[in-house]
């Protein structure tokens, strides 16, 4: 999605003005064209060669150079950009475009841009959280701009407090979900996407749980994000990093899970099932952490969890959706099968009533928990087959969206006729 996308950074004077360097060769390497304006205290910290050598373009520094070239540049920039983020930004430049200054190339290129503004914050806390800062920010926000809040850590200074430009990751997935907004496929929807592992308690300490990973569950949300859609993570156990720019649930077992996704679907366009859910939980977790030789233990030593039946998720959105008339939620499922995996999964497509399933056999060492890559099938309601070969969980995430998102306008256009 960032391919052939124009992104103009912006570098201000700050010590973290090297952090950007890596984002640029990132957005460079996704297939962005870079056009990097570093303001004059950010020379003292980067220079502009570095950038250049990076971005493989020229790199805007003085507005009043010799040329003329700069000033004759900055309205072409500000139209072809389709975004503006400007990585560290300190409270002078955060000042200067509050108010609308245009005294360097980096502020007289904000003017002229109409494209979506990113602004990163970085600088010791005493200076973010100054009321000036602060009502500077406001004023940004007002108008439109997005404020990526910068972390808690260690400061130049020596100091800890909130300061820090986030890392790569997290400006990166910023600037996707800013592009995504603006562009992308899936805006004005809302997506529930559940992942990672449930766990039942069996007492205070133990449980049963499994493999899952959160991954293939994560990168879905991550793709739905970047196409625009409004998103909402369902999250069990986890192993993977939660993904930035979603907004997040946290869940144990199979009965939270199913409340919080019940509850979620209301205003749904769709749900995707990517959470390995227990199908059974025990009956009477015990109070207290069970003991060799306790009373909950059979006569011969051993011990006995009876376990009880969980409620299908699936099968409960599927009854809710049709007593309501959702006519409008697309419901996703996965199945993880270790043998007959066609078989199953076309019988699971028909007794959930959803309108795709993505099946994949996890007896194989590259497909399944805990790798990034996955090799699955797409089965879907009328019966069609999709066979994908061995891709990175995201370029699966990518597929599926890409399937779905003309499944999702299909479907609310009947909505909407109905
Ligand atoms: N699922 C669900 N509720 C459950 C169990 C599973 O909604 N109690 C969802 C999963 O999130 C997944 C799909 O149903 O999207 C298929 O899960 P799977 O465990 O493969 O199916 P089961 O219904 O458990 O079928 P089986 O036990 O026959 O494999």
């Amino acid at each position: 999605m960032l391919e052939g996308k124009h992104i103009v950074v912006g570098v201000c004077g700050g010590i973290a003005a090297y952090k950007v360097a890596d984002l640029v060769s990132k957005l460079c390497q996704a297939g962005a064209l870079v056009d990097v304006v570093l303001t004059e205290h950010a020379e003292q910290f980067v220079s502009a060669l570095t950038f250049s050598a990076l971005s493989q373009r020229p790199v805007y520094t003085n507005l009043w150079e010799p040329t003329g070239e700069a000033a004759a540049r900055h309205i072409a920039l500000g139209q072809a950009a389709d975004l503006l983020l400007i990585a560290p930004a300190t409270a002078n430049t955060i000042a200067r475009l509050a108010h609308g200054l245009a005294d360097d190339m980096l502020t007289t290129v904000a003017l002229a841009i109409t494209a979506p503004l990113l602004i990163a914050p970085a600088m010791e806390s005493q200076m973010y959280q100054h009321p000036a800062t602060q009502a500077n920010l406001r004023l940004l926000a007002e108008r439109g701009a997005t404020i990526i809040a910068p972390e808690s850590g260690r400061l130049a200074s020596g100091e800890v407090g909130q300061g820090r430009l986030p890392e790569t990751p997290t400006l990166l997935a910023q600037i996707r979900w800013t592009l995504g907004r603006a562009t992308g496929d899936l805006v004005g929807r809302r997506v529930v996407v559940t992942a990672g592992g449930t766990r039942e308690p069996i007492d205070p300490v133990r449980y049963i749980g499994n493999h899952s990973s959160g991954l293939m569950g994560f990168a879905l949300a991550e793709e739905a994000r970047d196409r625009g859609a409004e998103t909402l993570v369902i999250a069990g156990a986890v192993s993977a990093p939660m993904p930035p720019g979603v907004e997040v649930i946290r869940v144990e077992t199979t009965l939270e899970l199913r409340d919080a996704t019940l509850a979620a679907l209301a205003d749904a366009d769709a749900l995707v099932m990517a959470a390995a859910v227990a199908d059974y939980r025990v009956e009477h977790p015990a109070a207290h952490k069970i003991k060799k030789g306790s009373a909950e233990e059979n006569g011969d030593g051993s011990l006995t969890l009876r376990l009880t039946q969980n409620p299908d998720i699936l099968a409960e959105a599927q009854a809710l959706a049709e007593a309501n008339g959702l006519t409008g939620l697309t419901r996703v499922g996965f199945a993880a099968e270790t043998h007959d995996v066609e078989r199953n999964a076309a019988a699971k497509l028909r007794r959930k009533g959803l309108h795709l399933l993505v099946a994949n056999d996890v007896s194989q060492p590259a497909s399944g928990f805990g790798v990034s890559t996955n090799q699955v099938s797409l089965f879907y309601a009328d019966g069609r087959v999709e066979r994908l070969p061995l891709l990175p969980k995201t370029e699966v995430a990518r597929i599926i969206w890409d399937r779905l998102a003309p499944l999702l306008s299909e479907r609310s256009a009947d909505k909407v006729k109905r």
